[in-house]
């Protein structure tokens, strides 16, 4: 790695541009604040430091510089970051001079890059001729099959398995993998769709049925090692670009509608591939935009799951919009009804969700019963309450008053009386709770004196003028790093020493639970050496602990009279 070159786009950029071009930050005395994108979190716990150029979250302690946000946001590798950042400065780095990490999964990778080729292969040749026909028949051309890298598997017994075996593969992986079953291949004349993961490798296949009718419409590959379903949504490799641009994502139930959706220039789409949203989908959903719309079918199923994640992602202080298809339609068959303009407007006119969820509510009240009425208000003032903002509340109940002649007052009152009854619940919300494991006062000594060193060279000769010796390995190695980076650089940031040791697992480790430790920047001499000597002590301790215990087993008389005397030296304070 070039660290002259990363040190130089580093400091051309500002952390707080690149971070707050992807997540809101509000600046709050020097600092800058957003919600964390590595954890489920819906506080500002991620502090942002433009003096600095590095972010610390306080609550997950996710820590580091520009290049490793982008690294662990974007999921991509280090060259990679400085490639884009590069870019942006208008400094070239040669794109991936280094050969991208090695992992354990590049076999199964592979296999399914294969694959993927393997099955667009066997659609544009003769065989193909029906099942590209029936994508065209569904207004899929051949341009589209290709975006999206469509396939078709043969209707014979083995014949990708048999492939793969001539290419070093063993039935036990392609068991493992998902592509075979046994000696046989899983998919037998099927449209393929690859499922891609977040960084945009094919880790599995959907296939599709397109002229039997007697099977299950879709087969999905098993989850494997590389593939968890629940942990991706389809298209999101395309989408995270697009929704930068467009400043919103739609969501979707099915690649279909994804697929559809592109054709008419949305691309800033992603597919569920079903109706259910887990954790893991929730916190890629974030990083792809704070502005969600839900575009799921229209039928019962659609509404419902709607319905259910717009109540989840609310409780964590998400609100999305929602498109409300007619029933029966999905964004697929609406679009090629209906065309591009109308879809767009129907994006535009997007419902906020408890507008969404009131409609729904609406639809089931019959209006010429009073008790269904009222009791119908009550819920309308319970959605209410889940909203942070007096003045869109009052807008909202004065509408609603109006709607069936109640008194504005009585519904205000109502609602203040439900929202009393909410506090507690809110208030649990609001508060953060950082996580801090208890350090003890040598542990906070030895990590304070590492944090001087990081922001003031002189620091740095004191503690190898006096030699002072830490207690434990990392915190002895994280020592010489920052010693050897500042006499190869004349010159030490906390960002570009972040740079430095982002491959140097051991250290990083005690380096991030310093910077989100808060510890002091700068100190005097008198200070310092307060803290030389408790770390010393400690060292002291350690020793005479040893000692003691080495002159208990110890049977040779003279050799425990040494052991002691060492021992005595050492509570005398010689060492
Ligand atoms: P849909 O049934 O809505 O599929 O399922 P679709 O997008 O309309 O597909 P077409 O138009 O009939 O071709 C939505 C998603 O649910 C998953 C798939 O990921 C699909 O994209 N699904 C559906 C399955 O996994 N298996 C099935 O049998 C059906
Ligand atoms: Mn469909």
């Amino acid at each position: 790695m070039n660290h002259d070159l990363a040190n130089e786009i580093r400091s051309k950029v500002d952390i707080v541009d690149i971070i707050g071009e992807r997540i809101p930050l509000v600046a709050r005395g020097k600092n800058f604040f957003g919600v964390c994108p590595f954890h489920d979190d819906s506080n500002p716990s991620m502090c942002v430091s433009r003096e600095k150029q590095i972010y610390t979250c306080f609550s997950c302690h996710a820590t580091g510089n520009v290049f490793t946000f982008l690294m662990n946001y974007e999921h991509i590798e280090f060259r990679q970051a400085l490639h884009y950042l590069g870019e942006k400065v208008g400094i070239v780095v040669a794109p991936l001079a280094t050969p991208s990490k090695h992992t354990k999964y590049d076999k199964l990778y592979q296999a399914y890059q294969f694959s993927v080729k393997y099955f667009q292969n066997n659609l544009f040749s003769e065989v193909g001729r029906g099942a590209r026909n029936y994508l065209l028949g569904r207004g899929i051309s051949e341009e589209v099959m290709r975006e999206f890298e469509i396939g078709l598997s043969l209707d014979s017994r083995s014949d990708l398995t048999d492939l793969l075996l001539k290419k070093e593969y063993d039935l036990a992986t392609l068991n493992k993998i998902g592509l075979s079953s046994d000696a046989s291949d899983v998919y037998r004349d099927r449209i393929m769709f690859p499922l891609y993961d977040v960084s945009g490798k094919a880790v599995a296949f959907s296939g599709r049925i397109y002229r039997s009718k007697d099977q299950s419409k879709y087969v999905n590959t098993k989850e494997t090692e590389i593939f968890k379903k629940g942990e991706l949504l389809y298209h999101y490799h395309i989408a995270k670009e697009e929704c930068r641009i467009h400043k919103f994502v739609i969501v979707m139930e099915g690649f279909m509608d994804v697929i559809r959706a592109s054709t008419i220039g949305y691309r800033n789409t992603v597919a569920l591939m079903g109706t259910a949203l887990t954790k893991e989908q929730i916190q890629l959903l974030k990083r792809l935009s704070s502005n969600i719309i839900f575009c799921l079918d229209g039928d019962g199923p659609g509404v419902h799951a709607t319905l259910s994640i717009g109540d989840t992602l609310l409780e964590q202080g998400i609100e999305i919009k929602v498109v409300l298809l007619p029933d029966e339609e999905d964004p697929d068959s609406y679009i090629l009804k209906n065309g591009q303009e109308k879809f767009m407007q129907l994006v535009q006119n997007a419902l906020s969700f408890p507008d969404f969820k009131l409609r729904k509510l609406k639809e089931k009240v019959d209006f010429r019963n009073d008790e269904e009425k009222a009791n119908y208000i009550y819920q309308v003032l319970e959605e209410y309450v889940k909203i942070d903002d007096p003045i869109r509340i009052e807008i909202l109940l004065k509408k609603l008053a109006k709607e069936f002649d109640i008194g504005y007052n009585t519904l205000e009152m109502r609602f203040q009386e439900l929202k009393s009854k909410n506090v507690p619940k809110e208030n649990v919300q609001v508060v953060t709770q950082p996580k801090t494991v208890k350090k003890d006062k040598y542990e906070k000594a030895v990590e304070q004196v590492l944090y001087f060193m990081l922001n003031n060279d002189w620091v740095i000769s004191q503690v190898v003028k006096e030699h002072v010796v830490f207690p434990t390995e990392a915190s002895r190695i994280l020592a010489s790093e920052i010693s050897y980076f500042y006499q190869t650089y004349g010159m030490i940031t906390v960002a570009d020493f972040y740079t430095y040791v982002q491959e140097k697992e051991d250290i990083l480790v005690l380096l991030n639970s310093i910077l989100a430790g808060s510890y002091h920047e700068h100190t005097t001499k008198e200070e310092l050496f307060e803290y030389f000597r408790v770390i010393h002590q400690y060292r002291c301790d350690q020793e005479i602990e040893r000692l003691t215990k080495l002159m208990k087993k110890e049977v040779d008389p003279l050799e425990q009279a040494k052991i002691g005397d060492k021992i005595r030296r050492l509570r005398m304070g010689e060492s």
